[in-house]
């Protein structure tokens, strides 16, 4: 089957590898003339396990084509993908004017019916608006063909965004026209073999479907922080109760990890939007509200400890910082804690040396040159003459450290763990002051 997908972001270059490597040809729309052109000559904008060979291999063979030519895209086929960005607003609503943009091109080249599908998180209503922009727009041109706007939430998580989209839980088609049902279906069907997992329900539900999904994801984890909070003040250890509370099959072992506060591109703007979208219709979501300002707090939580042990006193401290992205296989920093983390360390005029093992570059990109970060390229030259050592993000390389030489290099021998990697026991046998989340020290 023929396929446009605009947008050659996170979920657009995956969808639209993903759709030609089972043998749809994709043409993929941009209007960023350099993205284009990197990706033409095989260059992947971002660091995802997997999407490398894809997108090669298929670009290669010719299914998976890309262009700043909107024309062009609205041309190539029936069946249009909307995979463009919906940055928050200063509100906190999502940003629509890139997709309602794609919808006036839409309906300015079209030259036959078409399929609007919509992958990007939007808040409940944009299929409607997104009819009625095309409608406006081929009126406009005297032209009348028939079109319908379906929304197809993505699921994928960073880091596993191959696999979540060849592989997904759920594939959500919201529509309630039978015809639009039916090519949806034929287009997934290399997903959808060996059980049934298209839910078909109507445009709004599934648009609300996307953000009702991560906000409980962000419920899950907010709720664990909260506890681990609790943890700390009464003695108890929030691993421990974390492993006794998952074990009941309604509650679940998945996203009940505390830590420093949830972050990247997703959960802290839908969660945001989401309030934005029920203040808009009157009603104050207090459990939203209530999620949002845990994460909020929690995102200081490490610098709070950090500067509770120096006293308030951070001048001239030297801090070790392990981990930079909002979490592993990912060089995303978009909302990222460790942020929060450095610029409290650095107002409280602390200095930073750095590790992550992808996210450097995006630092850099972020921060540029300053004196008081500096970036290095392993663990141990972070914590080289370094006062204590702070961990935000749990790569696997952070796991099984050299604990005689952390005791040996920074100075306060002070561990600072935003998502509990250690054993307390284990790190105090080394003669190391360790601090984590919701466990006594
Ligand atoms: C999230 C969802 O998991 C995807 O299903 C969804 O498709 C995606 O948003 C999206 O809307 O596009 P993602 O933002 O890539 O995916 O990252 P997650 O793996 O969900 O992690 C989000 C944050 O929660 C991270 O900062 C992570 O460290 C934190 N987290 C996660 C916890 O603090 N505790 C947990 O138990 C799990």
């Amino acid at each position: 089957m023929k396929v446009t997908v605009f947008g050659t972001g996170y979920v657009g270059l995956v969808q639209g590898a993903v759709l030609a490597d089972v043998g749809h040809q994709v043409l993929c729309v941009d209007v960023d003339a350099a993205k284009v052109a990197a990706l033409q000559a095989g260059q992947i904008p971002i660091h995802e396990p997997g999407l490398d060979k894809l997108v090669t291999s298929n670009h290669a063979n010719g299914r998976l084509r890309f262009t700043t030519d909107a024309a062009e895209g609205v041309r190539h086929s029936e069946v249009i993908f909307l995979a463009v960005g919906t940055p928050p607003d200063e509100d906190g609503s999502a940003d629509l004017q890139y997709v309602l943009a794609v919808a006036r091109t839409i309906a300015e080249h079209m030259t036959g019916p078409r399929i609007v599908i919509n992958k990007s998180t939007v808040p409940v209503g944009t299929a409607d608006k997104v009819r009625d922009v095309i409608a406006q727009g081929l009126a406009a041109r005297g032209a009348s063909y028939g079109f319908d706007v379906v929304s197809n939430p993505e699921f994928l998580k960073e880091g596993a965004a191959v696999a979540d989209c060849q592989r997904p839980d759920r594939i959500i088609i919201g529509t309630s026209n039978p015809a639009s049902e039916a090519r949806l279906r034929e287009l997934y069907a290399p997903f959808n073999r060996n059980h049934d997992r298209i839910v078909v329900m109507d445009v709004r539900s599934a648009e609300l479907t996307k953000y009702a999904a991560n906000a409980m994801l962000a419920t899950k984890i907010s709720f664990m922080n909260e506890i681990a909070n609790l943890a700390e003040r009464l003695g108890a250890n929030v691993e421990a109760v974390r492993r006794g509370i998952g074990s009941d099959p309604r509650i679940g072992y998945h996203f009940i990890y505390p830590g420093a506060g949830y972050g990247g591109s997703c959960f802290p703007k839908d969660v945001k939007a989401l309030v934005r979208t029920a203040q808009d219709t009157g009603f104050e979501p207090l459990l939203l509200n209530a999620v949002e300002a845990r994460n909020e707090a929690q995102r200081n939580v490490l610098f709070e400890r950090i500067s509770a042990f120096y006293g308030g006193q951070l001048q001239g401290k030297t801090i070790a910082l392990w981990g930079l992205a909002f979490k592993p296989n990912t060089d995303d920093m978009r909302e990222a804690p460790s942020r929060n983390l450095l610029e409290a360390l650095w107002a409280a005029g602390a200095r930073v040396q750095a590790y992550d093992p992808v996210a450097m570059k995006e630092a850099q990109r972020i921060y540029g040159e300053r004196g008081d970060l500096v970036l290095v390229d392993n663990v141990d030259a972070a914590v080289q003459g370094a006062d204590c050592l702070a961990i935000v993000t749990e790569w696997q390389i952070f796991r099984a450290p050299d604990f005689e030489q952390l005791a040996a290099n920074l100075k306060d021998r002070m561990v600072f763990d935003g998502r509990n990697l250690y054993d307390p026991a284990q790190v105090a046998s080394y003669g190391l002051g360790y601090v984590s989340i919701g466990r006594q020290p």
